[in-house]
């Protein structure tokens, strides 16, 4: 067993001896749906620093916590703050807390984020369900042994997304009549934001969305083989698409400007799963 391997399963063990159920479902809060877990019932709550080996966002907006109850009928494990690998970690430690969470019993996986706009038709404020990724900018989070227990060496990436919890977003929004884009989500390894040039090649490549976070995320949970569905908040359009000048604080302004809008859609999301 390697060194990380025996870290994820004590931080395995550590999470469990504080829970009673078993999870079904792992949600990822990114910008804008922080607030989310005021929703979840009989809540218990995980600071990350508590849980042994395990990576501590340093993110201003980024909390720190598992929270794991109930929302609906559904048993919800959901991360308040994510780990991202500009903070420094290497990048098998940025996916630990997604591990954690399907070892935990989650087998579905929805993440979120704050993103900028590639695609042209898409405003601050969009909403964009991600059908696919493209990650060959970052260093892949499966990269060293193989951990057999949790899938296998060459993990297929054709249906990342699941096709089925796509077309559910889209009913759900429909139902509630907020729309929703599709598109492909780009990670980059940030912190900082791109140049207009690089945002050209990545529209190029067929992004519609740049984000820093995510599909690394994604990945690793694919590669355990769990249903992944995920959301993008177009914060802002992205480095040369417009007069405004990139900042943290636009970001956080737009998410929390559509919070509410992102929040119904997802509770309603996972009612529905
Ligand atoms: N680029 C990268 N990450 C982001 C952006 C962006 O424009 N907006 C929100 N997260």
């Amino acid at each position: 067993m390697t060194n990380h391997e025996k870290e994820l399963y004590d931080a395995y063990e550590f999470i469990i001896s504080k829970i009673d159920t078993k999870p079904e479902i792992a949600l990822v809060l990114g910008s804008g749906l922080g607030d989310f877990a005021d929703h979840i019932e009989d809540k218990t709550i995980i600071d990350y620093k508590d849980i042994p080996g395990f990576p501590v966002s340093t993110v201003s907006g980024h909390e720190g916590k598992y929270i794991i109850g109930r929302l609906y009928d559904k048993q919800i494990i959901a991360m308040k703050g994510r780990v991202h690998f500009y903070e420094g970690y290497p990048i098998e430690k940025v996916v630990m807390p997604i591990r954690l969470m399907k070892l935990a019993g989650a087998e579905t996986l929805i993440v979120t984020n704050a993103a900028g706009g590639i695609n042209k038709s898409f405003n601050p404020g969009t909403l964009m369900a991600i059908t696919d990724h493209i990650t060959s900018f970052v260093r892949s989070p499966l990269i060293g042994k193989n951990i057999d227990s949790l899938g296998v060496r060459f993990p297929d990436m054709s249906n990342v997304y699941d096709e089925d919890l796509v077309n559910l977003i889209h009913e759900v929004s429909s139902d509630l009549n907020i729309e929703v884009k599709d598109g492909v989500y780009l990670q980059t390894t940030g912190p900082n934001y791109e140049t207009p040039a690089e945002i050209k090649m990545f529209g190029l490549l067929g992004a519609d969305a740049v984000g820093m976070s995510t599909a690394c995320e994604a990945m690793a949970a694919k590669h355990m083989n769990m249903r992944v569905a995920g959301i993008s908040c177009i914060t802002n359009m992205a480095a040369g698409l417009s007069d405004t000048k990139l900042s943290h604080e636009e970001v956080k302004k737009t998410a929390d400007m559509i919070s509410d809008k992102f929040t119904k859609l997802v509770k309603e999301f996972i009612r529905r799963i």
